[in-house]
């Protein structure tokens, strides 16, 4: 594919989603599929790391992808698939783990805060770096639209990609990561020190598939500060920034810029969560079609991985040479 750039991207099937998925990465998802050759997938190996209940997997597999297509993923624009249907990214994997080191490894913040949180830390927690490389590597990626979060997770692939090929010679593109200017970190509403994360039932998450009014609800009841100053300014007014950077997000402004049009929090809380309304209503209203055709969902995931397979093989096989791994099969 010349001169257009391959885009690729992830997303773990771990429950419902939440604006900060949406704002943080989706909405680039959607934006590149129009430009360049897009592929997204819903990494479920990367959700065995934490053996997630079995049927929790496969319902949750199914419905990350409908919320894929509902937020705008359009496959006939795209490629969308789930990671364990397409081998190649376990195979590919161990060589990435054999690439990375125990110190790279151990350095990631996301595992020691996972492993922090965990009675039990699978080996498959620590090296999900690896798999993820794999992932972005697999299809010849030049850029990795996501969340502030997996910078870390990034720049580690592509010092993974630059050692291969010091190692074995020219095998793997290196990658970029794309990283939004506003939205890339969306804060818990409860708690603005943390990020939002998957626990919907939590007054400080709010759910793409939510209720708007309890939405709003949320919205309304976000902490602030005792101050009554509406000013952009993470460190200090870590609340009242985290809605400044979200309703810029889902207006296409910055945050400096629409704190001037707020003197109170009132307001400025009732008018992000009528945006973040209008920005969830039709994805809502898709979802809801959508989950009543199962079908047409298998049967996207099924060409997009094929799709995906055809890619995934050429590169691996290119990898296996030029490490030295013998043919499958006598050529
Ligand atoms: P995950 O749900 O952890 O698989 O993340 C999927 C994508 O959403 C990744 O690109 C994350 O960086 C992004 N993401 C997750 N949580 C947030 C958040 N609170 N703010 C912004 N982006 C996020
Ligand atoms: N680790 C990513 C997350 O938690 C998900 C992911 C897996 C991913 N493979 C990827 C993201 C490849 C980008 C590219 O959000």
């Amino acid at each position: 594919m010349t001169g257009v750039a391959r885009v690729f991207s992830g997303i773990q099937p771990s429950g419902g989603m939440h604006l900060g998925n949406l704002l943080g990465a989706l909405r680039n998802w959607v934006a590149y599929q129009h430009e360049h050759d897009a592929v997204y997938c819903v990494v479920d190996l990367h959700a065995l790391t934490t053996a997630p209940d079995p049927d929790e997997l496969r319902d949750n597999t199914l419905a990350a992808a409908a919320m894929l297509l509902s937020v705008g993923i359009d496959p006939d624009r795209s490629t969308l698939f789930v990671q364990s249907s397409v081998s190649e990214h376990a195979e590919l994997a161990w060589m990435m783990e054999c690439t990375v080191g125990f110190g790279e490894l151990r350095r990631m913040t996301q595992f020691k805060d996972k492993s922090d949180r965990s009675e039990f830390v699978s080996a498959g927690l620590f090296t999900y770096p690896a798999l993820q490389a794999s992932d972005i590597l697999l299809y010849d990626t030049d850029l990795v639209p996501v969340g502030d979060d997996q910078r870390q997770h990034i720049e580690l692939c592509r010092d993974i990609a630059e050692r291969f090929n010091r190692r074995y010679g020219d095998t793997f593109t290196v990658p970029a990561h794309v990283i939004p200017t506003a939205g890339a970190r969306v804060m818990d509403l409860q708690n603005p020190a943390d990020k939002m994360s998957k626990s919907l039932e939590s007054a400080g998450t709010v759910g793409v598939l939510e209720e708007s009014e309890s939405v709003t609800r949320k919205f309304k009841r976000a902490v602030t500060d005792s101050e009554n100053e509406v000013r952009y300014d993470p460190g200090t007014k870590p609340g009242v920034s985290n809605l400044l950077g979200i309703l810029a997000s889902a207006t296409g402004r910055t945050p400096e810029s629409v704190a001037d049009d707020y003197a109170q929090y009132g307001p400025l809380k009732a008018d992000t969560a009528d945006a973040v309304n209008e920005l969830l209503s039709p994805i809502r209203e898709r979802y809801a079609e959508l989950s009543s055709d199962p079908g047409e969902i298998a049967r996207v995931l099924a060409t997009g991985a094929d799709k995906a397979r055809t890619v995934a093989a050429a590169t691996l096989e290119r990898a296996r040479t030029n490490a030295g791994l013998i043919p499958r099969s006598p050529a």
